[in-house]
């Protein structure tokens, strides 16, 4: 994408954004704890220094514009979005970092620890760490071409964390249908933000044990969206002894821009992961929602931007939290 569009896109939201405090200061609204203008005054750079340096990591690795967007949904599905992904361990709890999903898996805690670092020299205390993920997320969909939305801003960071609750809320990746709708629905969303959001997965990289499920004789039984190229293909990547480190793209097509692919990918069978597949052989009404994606990319890209809006206001209610100056401990 071109670097001036993503420049005046980032200028419009400016004015935009402007707009919308002039009406909201019009109306009297306080009801809303989130706003998209509440660093205006006491740290009107903290957007730009975020989207120069998640542009800057994303020239440096590539990858990194998927592990961004990936941090802020673990974060998000552990007790709201409140940073609580990036505790490290203490005396008092053991972090999230080491719960099924997130071992050996997450990545980008440098580039959101450099981030904050920065912004602490700028303007110290003031913007939380979950306000940068959910920055960063957003600004990694932008850089790799996915639409543009206002990020709410506001949260605040968490005082603790639980491996637990990551380990029961986040998906597993051989999960059927009403299993990912089930986790979705415990913590606020729907069966229609479930297939949108896993539109992420048109970017980033998984590894052989997350989808051996996918390769077993007893998962590709008479399913008419099998593909056996695909999965002989997948058979072979993952064929070492120790394939734990081995990794292959979610969205092999086109693996770096953000698309509807993911969801052509899934009409040819060529899904990776057994819950990326299950969209289209498991459910009517998830295929349905995948055929409509693939017919029309822009209903792809407003229904993904109001799911990580929803998403990204999850845990809201429970705001009792801090502004950490370090995202990895409490203060
Ligand atoms: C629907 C249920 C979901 C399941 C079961 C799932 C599972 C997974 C798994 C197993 C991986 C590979 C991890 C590894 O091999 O280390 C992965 C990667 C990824 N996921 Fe999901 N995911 C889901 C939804 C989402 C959502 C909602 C988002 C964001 C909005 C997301 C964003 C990503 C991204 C961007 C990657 C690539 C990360 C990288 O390359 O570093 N996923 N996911
Ligand atoms: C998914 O994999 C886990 C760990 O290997 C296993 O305990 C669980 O039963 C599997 N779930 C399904 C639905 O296959």
């Amino acid at each position: 994408m071109a670097m001036q569009f993503v420049l005046l896109s980032l200028v419009i939201l400016k004015f935009t954004s402007a707009f919308a405090a002039t009406l909201n200061e019009a109306y009297g609204d306080s009801s809303c704890p989130l706003g998209t203008d509440i660093y205006q005054i006491s740290c009107p750079e903290a957007e730009a220094i975020i989207f120069s340096m998640v542009e800057h990591a994303i020239s440096q690795d590539s990858r990194m514009a998927a592990s961004l967007l990936r941090l802020h949904f673990h974060d998000c599905f552990v007790n709201g979005c409140d940073a609580s992904v990036l505790l490290d361990d203490t005396q008092d709890f053991v972090g999230e970092k080491t719960a099924g999903p997130n071992l050996n898996s997450l990545r980008g805690f440098e580039v959101i620890d450099a981030i904050k670092s920065e912004l602490e020299l700028i303007c110290p205390h003031t913007v939380s760490c979950a306000d940068i993920l959910a920055t960063a997320a957003r600004d990694s969909v932008l850089l790799s071409g996915g639409p543009l939305w206002k990020v709410e801003m506001g949260r605040k960071d968490s005082f603790t964390a639980s491996k637990n609750t990551a380990n029961n809320n986040i998906p597993a990746p051989n999960s059927t249908v009403d299993m990912l709708v089930a986790k979705f629905e415990n913590v606020g969303l729907t069966l229609q933000d479930m297939v949108a959001l896993s539109g992420a997965h048109t970017i980033g990289i998984a590894r052989c044990p997350t989808f051996t499920s996918r390769l077993q004789s007893s998962t590709i039984s008479d399913n008419p969206f099998d593909n056996m190229e695909f999965i002989a293909s997948l058979q072979q990547l993952c064929s070492a002894p120790d394939n734990s480190n081995i990794g292959t793209q979610l969205d092999l097509a086109t693996p770096a821009t953000f698309d509807n692919q993911y969801y052509v990918n899934l009409l040819s069978g060529e899904g990776l992961l057994l819950s990326d597949q299950a969209l289209v052989n498991g459910n009517d009404e998830t295929r349905q929602i995948v055929e409509t994606y693939v017919q029309n990319p822009q209903f792809f890209f407003e229904d993904f931007k109001n799911s990580m809006l929803k998403m990204g206001s999850l845990g809201l209610a429970q705001s009792n939290g801090e502004i950490r100056r370090d995202c990895r401990t409490i203060n």
